[in-house]
């Protein structure tokens, strides 16, 4: 059935994943017509991805649909202790506070953000995705796949296939958004550019019941990590039991040699390969599902062609460390989405669209990187406790026993134990490469002036900035009845928003005028009026230079677009700052 021309949606998403399923919900929530269609009857059925970090849960907020995802998963105080272990059973060789939870860095993350980090497996987000994309008006297609496209000047025609009855047809969209995993079909046809290495280790997945309560509740975490010399070669470092539901669904990380042939898991192999690591024979365990994948080295350097955009997986491939793919593919479909949105109401120039690319495509490569690397930095672990040649030989419990020693060689190994789990934050505990995204793009107008400096790691700690290119930063403000809201509730929604003071100047009739010239909802908003009120002082405290009779003009996904800092002389200079920012970040 065609409508509207020849074009039976306004967006295709090809996939109903983290990424697809974010697309959809936001261009829903936007008013897009999309549909989304999905391969196989149902969304993900294996709990792959799970740590879900502040920005993605600000990304989820924004969409409305924070409290649902909080009532599926399981809180940040019960993510916090890593375990490494000779077995779950067996003897602790190490402890590492995770996700946020470390004394120190309990009150940082607390601050950076109106939302907590969440453990959130992936059967449990998508479903909250896809079942509110559909809730507002997203058509929701499963068993369906994508078999190939062919684009022109004005759309995108798929070529689909019902898994059902079998047969083939075709569908006429806007625009393509391939969100459509690691083996995209999508960013192969349109030939989008990668760079790395594929299939670096071999790794399974074994999802089981299990009571564990007893070995884990006195330690409650998501990640026990167990060192057993002599196997698991690849993966993703070494051994992990991965909880699921607290604290009877658990899942099981192995690696095998990707270089040799394919393991034979079926049950009774699986059952064998998680009571080793749980190290108690007692323990009655019941496999559910098991599954193979690769270890990948590998992002694309641009994310677009012409009408067809690629998103999540299709375009950035390395191991869970870190826990970054879901929550990279989210945040990529909620930078592309507004974007969408205004191009396809005329609200912007189709050159918007190319900034998604030049946005996103340098967040994959770092986000790429940094989960190689942290797979990596388990290595000095091994060597404390005297583990030749990675996890290939050696006696872990005889590692623990000699960094145990009241000795020089005791104290040494202890010494490098304790740096060695220092090294590990970058993994676990890498608040600034979840949080301190920074684009440059033809989307947002830079400062002039130096560049940005950072007074701690990057990588390690939330930096807030008002600074153009930077997320809006969080700051708790009061509303009318009394209750606590973040800056970040103020803007978003789909719409520009025009941040200043209560003493702002000209900035709301800017607004006015700018509004009316662009033909876009402009909302205004004065930190510190009632409503908004800076009870705290917080948001003096992160405002980062900026004078209450300045101004930021904040992106439809919380990005600043441009910023004045100081006061303008007159409503001619407001409007002429506000209109040229708007006219170069629209493309207008
Ligand atoms: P994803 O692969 O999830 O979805 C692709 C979708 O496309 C599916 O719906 C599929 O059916 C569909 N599809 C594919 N081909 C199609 C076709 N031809 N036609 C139609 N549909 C098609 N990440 C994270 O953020 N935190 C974490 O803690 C972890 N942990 C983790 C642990 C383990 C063990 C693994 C293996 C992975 C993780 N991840 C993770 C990574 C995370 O799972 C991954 O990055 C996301 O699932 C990527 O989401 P996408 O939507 O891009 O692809």
């Amino acid at each position: 059935m065609r409508s509207d021309g020849d074009f039976d949606t306004d967006v295709l998403v090809v996939g109903g994943g983290p990424a697809g399923g974010a697309a959809a919900l936001a261009l829903a929530t936007y008013g897009v017509r999309t549909v989304v269609i999905g391969k196989y009857g149902w969304v993900a059925d294996s709990p792959r991805a799970h740590i879900t970090n502040q920005r993605t849960m600000e990304v989820l907020r924004d969409l409305g649909v924070e409290e649902e995802a909080l009532s599926v998963g399981t809180p940040q105080r019960f993510m916090g202790e890593s375990v490494f272990c000779t077995s779950l059973a067996g003897e602790e060789i190490a402890r590492i506070r995770t996700w946020g939870t470390e004394d120190e860095r309990l009150t940082e993350y607390a601050a950076a953000s109106p939302c907590p980090m969440l453990d959130l497996p992936q059967p449990y987000l998508e479903p909250v995705l896809i079942g509110n994309a559909a809730r507002r008006g997203a058509k929701v297609r499963f068993d369906t796949e994508f078999l190939g496209l062919e684009q022109d000047s004005d759309g995108v025609t798929a070529l689909l296939r019902d898994r059902l009855r079998g047969d083939e047809f075709t569908l006429r969209a806007r625009y393509l958004i391939g969100a459509d995993g690691g083996r995209s079909r999508v960013a192969e046809q349109i030939g989008l550019p990668f760079v790395g290495e594929e299939a670096k280790g071999g790794s399974m997945n074994i999802v089981f019941e299990a009571d564990l309560t007893r070995h884990v509740q006195h330690r409650p975490g998501v990640l026990y990590w167990v060192v057993r010399p002599g196997e698991g070669i690849g993966g993703i470092g070494m051994g992990a039991l991965r909880m699921v539901r607290p604290w009877n669904k658990w899942m099981a990380v192995w690696g095998y040699d990707i270089n040799g042939p394919e393991p034979v898991l079926d049950h009774a192999e699986a059952k064998r390969v998680v009571t080793g690591l749980l190290g108690d024979r007692d323990i009655d365990v019941r496999i559910e599902s098991t599954s193979l994948w690769s270890v990948n080295d590998m992002y694309a350097k641009a994310y677009s062609a012409g009408r067809v955009f690629c998103a999540g997986d299709a375009v950035h491939r390395h191991p869970p460390s870190n826990g970054l793919g879901s929550n990279t593919s989210v945040q990529d479909s909620y930078n592309l989405a507004w974007k969408l949105a205004h191009v396809l109401r005329g609200q912007a120039g189709p050159a918007l669209l190319d900034t998604y690319s030049a946005e996103r495509a340098p967040v994959g490569e770092q986000v790429v990187t940094r989960a190689n690397r942290s797979t990596g930095e388990f290595v000095p672990l091994f060597e404390a406790l005297g583990l030749g040649d990675g996890l290939m030989s050696g006696d872990a419990a005889a590692g623990v026993r000699r960094a145990r020693l009241p000795t020089a060689e005791g104290a040494r190994r202890r010494r490098e134990l304790a740096e060695a789990m220092q090294l590990k934050h970058y993994e676990f505990s890498a608040h600034g490469v979840e949080m301190n995204q920074r684009y440059v793009s033809s989307a947002v107008v830079p400062d002039a002036g130096p560049d940005e400096e950072w007074r701690r790691d990057r990588d390690l700690y939330a930096q807030p900035s008002t600074r153009p290119g930077a997320k809006l930063p969080h700051a708790w403000l009061v509303d009318t009845a009394g209750h606590r809201l973040s800056t970040l509730d103020l803007v978003g929604g789909g719409c520009f928003t025009v941040v200043t003071g209560l003493a702002e100047g000209p900035w709301a009739e800017a607004a006015r005028v700018c509004a009316a010239e662009f033909g876009i909802p402009l909302k205004v908003v004065r930190i510190d009026e009632d409503g908004a009120r800076d009870v705290y002082g917080s948001w003096q405290r992160v405002t980062d230079g900026l004078d209450e009779r300045g101004c930021l003009l904040v992106r439809p996904d919380c990005v600043i677009a441009w910023r004045r800092s100081t006061p303008v002389d007159g409503p001619a200079e407001a409007i002429a700052g506000l209109r040229g920012a708007l006219r170069t970040v629209l493309h207008r």
